[in-house]
Formats: C-alpha cells, sequence, structure tokens
C-alpha cells in the first residue's frame, strides 16, 4: 500500500469518530509487515478524561488482528468530520499519550516505526519515526532493571 492510500484509510476512519466534544476527529490506519491493514477513531465520553485516542484505538485492534509485534507504518489524520470527508489543513501529529503507547509495540519487535501525519484534507504530509518523536522513551528495559 503507498503512503497515500494508507493515509486514505486514516481519514476515512475519522469518519467514523465519535468526537461531540471537541469536534475534532481523527483516523489512525496501522499496516502490519505484512501488508494488513486495521483502523481506529477517537471515541469521546461525557466524562471527558475517558476518551480514547485514535492511535490507542487502531493499536488495540493492530493487538487483537496481528500482534502489537507486527506493527511496521502508522498513518494519523484530523480535522473536521462533519462533511462527507474530512477536511482540515493543519498536520495532525499523535499527542504525548499515543506516542508512548506506539513506542511499546516498537520495542517489542525491535524496529523503528514510520509514522506518516496528514491533515484532515490529506494535502498537507509530515513523516517521522516514533524514534523522533519520543526520544529517550521510557518502556521495558526500565523495568527490566530492577528485576
Ligand atoms: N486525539 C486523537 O485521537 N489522537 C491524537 O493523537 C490527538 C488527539 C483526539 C482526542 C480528542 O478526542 C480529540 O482528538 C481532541 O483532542
Amino acid at each position: 500500500m503507498t503512503d497515500q492510500e494508507l493515509i486514505e484509510r486514516a481519514r476515512d476512519a475519522a469518519l467514523r469518530a465519535y468526537a461531540p466534544y471537541s469536534a475534532f476527529s481523527v483516523g489512525c490506519a496501522i499496516e502490519s509487515v505484512d501488508g494488513e491493514v486495521v483502523t481506529g477513531a477517537n471515541m469521546e465520553n461525557a466524562c471527558y478524561r475517558l476518551g480514547v485516542c485514535a492511535e490507542q484505538s487502531a493499536l488495540t485492534a493492530a493487538q487483537h488482528i496481528f500482534g502489537l509485534d507486527k506493527v511496521a507504518r502508522i498513518a494519523v489524520a484530523g480535522g473536521d468530520g462533519s462533511g462527507a470527508e474530512l477536511s482540515g489543513d493543519v498536520v495532525c501529529t499523535p499527542c504525548g499519550g499515543c506516542r508512548q503507547a506506539i513506542l511499546e509495540a516498537a520495542q517489542l519487535s525491535g524496529r523503528d516505526i514510520a509514522i506518516l501525519c496528514a491533515s484532515g484534507d490529506g494535502s498537507a504530509l509530515e513523516r517521522h519515526t516514533i524514534g523522533e518523536l519520543i526520544p529517550f522513551g521510557f518502556g521495558t528495559v526500565n523495568l527490566l532493571e530492577i528485576k
């Protein structure tokens, strides 16, 4: 799948977000090393802090379908999901909590993970890796040190 196709999957997933409080729809598409793709979107709650981000929603699906250790590439797109397609021209990068969740997958496999960050309308794109987005991250290795 091309980068643009994976971004389109993320943009499409954003249209199935449940985001009545922020009105900001985020979609995430995750591709496995074998080319399988799962998607997720943010799901908010009247108890605001219980909202789930798109990346964490898609990571849960990834674990269920092919395993966190198989995550190879992630696309994220966020914007206004009220129309027929996702809109907005500001690039959406994963929040800090989602970076930590993606780092878990990277540490599990020992591979860096490519992250395609797109604007809602898909016109703007930033390419990152999880290593760049969360340097000096906390992970399994820290916990193993005390055993
Ligand atoms: N959101 C995500 O789904 N992923 C991110 O990385 C950034 C923020 C969601 C959470 C909330 O539902 C809405 O966007 C506004 O913060």
